[in-house]
């Protein structure tokens, strides 16, 4: 069965959600949601979670599985909002771990966060396989941009987070927390190893040059036209990589963002006046 996927790409963010199910009255996966949220105001919104919901009632389809491919720095996860309305069980890489454990030490987030990834409702292993309805996933580990990163793969289509963009838009910073732009290349080989027609669905999609917004692209066009990788040796990648790690600025919703992320999208508890706050660190990221 090939699997039918819709994609929600949000413009404030750039980023692109995915809806991967077997057809009407099915059961789905939602990959990379997003809960809207405005950084002057410190307000959250549901509107990018709304348009899920109503893809899902029109298709009238199940949600089993609410995936993160990785703890992400440039929007807020929607998956505690998506899965209060929808049910689903949220789950992610297990070297998420890893990642809890450097943001703990930075925004000391208290006796109600222990980093051992019991945020999410399940932890994939490297390899591990999951059902959804007919279809079935596989997990492949494919860090490097952050050490949790994982690309999910369904049939013939690979969703690949930040590890590849589309071929014009190249591939993941590196420079975050545990980033390491060798172990991307090695990561982005064994994507680009599987067979040449597989489907790429991106997490990203920036508009470069302004061209309308993009996120599905195939393995071959990867191997053929990606400008951070195409006709680069493990060197010329790497230094091309660092190079570039250098003139780009911390993403805008980094410090809300890896705060609800390493939560699994949910907020932090309420303090005693019954308000929910985010903290800012200083002089630490
Ligand atoms: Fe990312």
């Amino acid at each position: 069965m090939v699997p039918l996927v819709e994609s929600l790409h949000d413009r404030a963010t750039g980023t692109v959600s995915h809806i991967v199910h077997g057809g009407r009255g099915t059961d789905c996966a939602v990959i990379d949601s997003v809960l809207d949220y405005e950084p002057r105001a410190g307000r959250t919104s549901d509107h990018s979670i709304d348009r899920v919901v109503q893809f899902l009632a029109d298709q009238a389809l199940s949600l089993t599985w609410i995936l993160e491919t990785h703890v992400h720095a440039d929007h807020l996860s929607g998956a505690q909002r998506l899965k209060e309305r929808c049910g689903g069980r949220v789950a992610i890489g297990a070297e998420v771990v890893e990642v809890q454990r450097h943001f703990a030490g930075i925004f000391n987030p208290g006796a109600d966060f222990v980093a051992d990834g019991g945020q999410f409702d399940h932890l994939f292993a490297d390899g591990e396989r999951f059902a959804l309805g007919e279809l079935v996933g596989e997990v492949l580990f494919t860090p490097g941009h952050t050490p949790d990163g994982v690309t999910y793969v369904v049939g013939d289509a690979a969703f690949v987070g930040d590890t590849l963009f589309m071929p014009d838009g190249g591939v993941a910073r590196c420079d975050f927390p545990g980033g390491d732009p060798a172990e991307l290349r090695r990561s982005i080989e064994r994507i680009l190893s599987l067979p040449p027609e597989t489907r790429i669905f991106v997490c990203h999609d920036y508009m470069p040059g302004g061209r309308a917004p993009g996120w599905e692209t195939t393995v071959a066009e990867q191997r053929a036209a990606n400008i951070h990788y195409a006709g680069l040796d493990a060197e010329g990648f790497i230094a091309k990589r660092h190079a570039r790690d250098q003139t780009l600025e911390p993403p805008l919703l980094i410090i809300p963002a890896v705060q609800v992320n390493m939560r699994a999208g949910h907020l932090p508890a309420p303090e005693t006046n019954g308000v929910r706050y985010l903290k800012m660190p200083i002089d630490r990221m």
